[in-house]
């Protein structure tokens, strides 16, 4: 138990509900939600508020209780579980939450320690790394004022020290980088993401930034106390990081990237299955996720082989970009998987592009 190797599971929800209140006013807040999360996942929850993100990210923590359900961390089941082992499983997570709850009379320094002398590690060992972890997170120069002197993000900024400060396995944060400048927030995330790189630890964070959402390895949204999408967005990411490898989509940011790649659409083909047929209209355009395609074109009544394409290559922009009919039928050659945008989304695109446009407008080039 408390053990857990790369790609291991470390926390499974598995048909949990919640509720809050008692008799009459008694309210769920949680419905039915399953996920898991293994070592070294940096995941993001989001959703509009009350949604039920904090009240999950506390379960987790064991900062309350089950009622329903079934909830692992780090291999505990958390449900029925008794006090001292509920302690155990807190002193393996960080915590950061949304009222930073710093002791006024204590500096920085002394607040980020209380989290080190709880678990006894010696003040020799623990003054260079609180100092270092300060400084990380551009408090150098005030590594000894106390709450008072500090700013709302200068605090915010102490509260993330004291719960990353003992090397925990899981960090469950809400919204941490909400009182932070764009930088100071980077910092932040930048920081969770080497720990999760580094040290396997796994972050669940709560946030609504969306200039940081390209830290994240899951971005998990939440409504009305149940997790959506979970698998779409899954497979969002998987086409982001598939794109991102592609030189066409090499210039595009971040953002537009996770934008363009929540609206296409995944869609397989069998072998001699007809994609696209000469003579329709051309609303779509494709990307070959993985797969060949034999690209014929009727010549004098014969079907008339012109080219063939595989993986990482694309087709359909021709007669998107000329407004023509399609000009080729384009047939798959074994099992073949592509990503599909649509002719809004493909124009928005192209705004967004310069590389996109220019090696759009060379290949149309090329191959008429
Ligand atoms: N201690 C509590 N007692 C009763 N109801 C609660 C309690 N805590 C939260 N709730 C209710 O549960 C629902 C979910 O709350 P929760 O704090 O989990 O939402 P959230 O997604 O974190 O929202 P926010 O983005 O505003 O922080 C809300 O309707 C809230 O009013
Ligand atoms: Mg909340």
């Amino acid at each position: 138990m408390l053990n857990t190797s790369e790609h291991e599971s470390v926390i499974q929800v598995c048909h949990l509900n919640h509720w809050y209140g008692s008799g009459e006013t008694r309210s769920q807040t949680l419905f039915d939600n399953s996920l898991e999360i293994c070592c070294g996942e940096v995941v993001f929850l989001t959703g509009p508020s009350g949604s039920g993100k904090t009240t999950l990210l506390t379960l987790i923590g064991s900062l309350r209780t089950v009622q329903d359900g079934s909830l692992k961390v780090l291999g505990e089941e958390l449900r029925e579980i008794s006090q001292p082992a509920a302690i155990n499983v807190r002193k393996n997570i960080g915590f950061i939450f949304q009222a930073h709850n710093l002791f006024e009379s204590m500096s920085a320094f002394q607040n980020v320690r209380m989290a080190t002398d709880l678990i006894g590690m010696p003040r020799a060992e623990s003054r260079p790394k609180i100092e270092h972890l300060l400084s990380r997170l551009g408090l150098a120069d005030r590594i000894y004022a106390k709450p008072r002197f500090l700013s709302g993000g200068q605090k915010q900024r102490v509260a993330i020290a004291r719960g990353l400060i003992h090397g925990p396995r899981i960090v469950l944060a809400d919204e941490p980088t909400a009182a932070l400048d764009e930088q100071s927030g980077r910092d932040v995330v930048s920081l969770f993401r080497e720990m999760a790189d580094r040290d396997g630890c796994t972050i669940v964070m709560v946030t609504h930034d969306n200039r940081i959402l390209d830290v994240a390895d899951r971005i998990i949204n939440m409504v009305g106390g149940i997790i959506k999408n979970d698998s779409v967005l899954r497979q969002t990411e998987n086409i982001c990081s598939f794109l991102r490898k592609t030189s066409l989509f090499s210039d595009l940011t971040p953002r537009t990237l996770t934008d363009l790649a929540s609206n296409m659409e995944t869609r397989e083909y069998s072998t001699g299955e007809k994609i696209v047929t000469q003579g329709d209209e051309g609303r779509e355009f494709f990307m070959i996720a993985q797969g060949r395609v034999e690209i014929t074109r009727i010549r004098e009544g014969r079907p008339e082989t012109i080219n063939q394409l595989g993986t990482g290559e694309y087709f359909g922009e021709v007669a998107l970009l000329k407004g023509q009919r399609r000009n080729a039928t384009v047939i798959a050659s074994e099992p073949t998987t592509c990503y599909v945008l649509d002719y809004d989304k493909f124009r928005q695109v192209l705004d967004a592009s310069d590389s996109f446009t220019s090696e759009l407008r060379k290949a149309v080039f090329e191959r008429v």
